[in-house]
């Protein structure tokens, strides 16, 4: 074999090594909603928290504000969207006063709704909104947040210790998702949670 064959077939081996993760083939289908929910879930490094605003001038207002979020390392998602909180931020003091929130997450954040040539708006650009409460988690499971988090989010371990950061999720009560024409979607917690992603 040449030394030109060689160098193709390497270059075709290695394109195809880093397309792999992320690539579009391996959004589920868009039938299979509960597992389209999943995948986005786990594939976004963070999102838009939604809370209503204990601030002036707009108390009582929606107030959405951008948060790093991690349902687990790479390849072995739970779901459960963790959070690494203070109190001494914005809308974490919204969360003391009402827990209820809500999160949306889309693969616009993720290479490919562009690489497809998809508008962020488009619903073939999968995205969902999660709502519920958010919780601090404790014992075992902030174990599990702190290695989903810490995994996908390494400078998280070098935030000011000053700061009390602690762990929380979204304990998540309903579910919508756009990820094709016809309308938004609703899974259950329980597909959800059920689903392979
Ligand atoms: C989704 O569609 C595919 C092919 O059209 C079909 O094989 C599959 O059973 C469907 N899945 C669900 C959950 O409806
Ligand atoms: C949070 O949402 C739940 C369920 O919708 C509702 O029952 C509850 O009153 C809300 N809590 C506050 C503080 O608004
Ligand atoms: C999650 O929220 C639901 C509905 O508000 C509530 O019934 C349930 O107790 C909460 N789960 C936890 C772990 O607090």
């Amino acid at each position: 074999m040449s030394l030109v064959l060689v160098m193709s077939a390497l270059s075709v081996l290695l394109l195809l090594l880093v397309s792999v993760p992320g690539s579009a083939s391996q959004v589920p289908p868009h039938n299979e909603t509960a597992r389209v929910a999943r995948y986005v879930a786990h594939h976004c490094d963070w999102g838009a928290l939604a809370t209503i605003s204990t601030h002036q001038p707009v108390v009582g207002q929606p107030f959405a504000n951008v948060f790093s979020v991690s349902d687990g390392p790479h390849h072995s998602g739970t779901g459960v969207p963790y959070l690494y909180l203070t109190a001494m931020e914005i809308s974490v003091q919204d969360l003391q006063v009402n827990p209820n929130a809500s999160l949306t997450l889309s693969l616009a954040q993720t290479p490919y709704c562009r690489k497809e040539g998809y508008d962020p708006q488009s619903p073939l650009c999968a995205h969902i909104i999660l709502s519920g409460s958010i919780q601090q988690v404790e014992g075992s499971e902030s174990d599990t947040a702190k290695m989903a988090l810490f995994t996908r989010h390494p400078e998280m371990k070098d935030w000011p210790r000053d700061h009390n950061w602690f762990f929380a999720k979204l304990n998540i009560t309903n579910i919508w998702v756009l990820d094709y024409f016809g309308g938004i979607k609703t899974v259950t917690p329980e597909d959800y949670f059920s689903a392979k992603p």
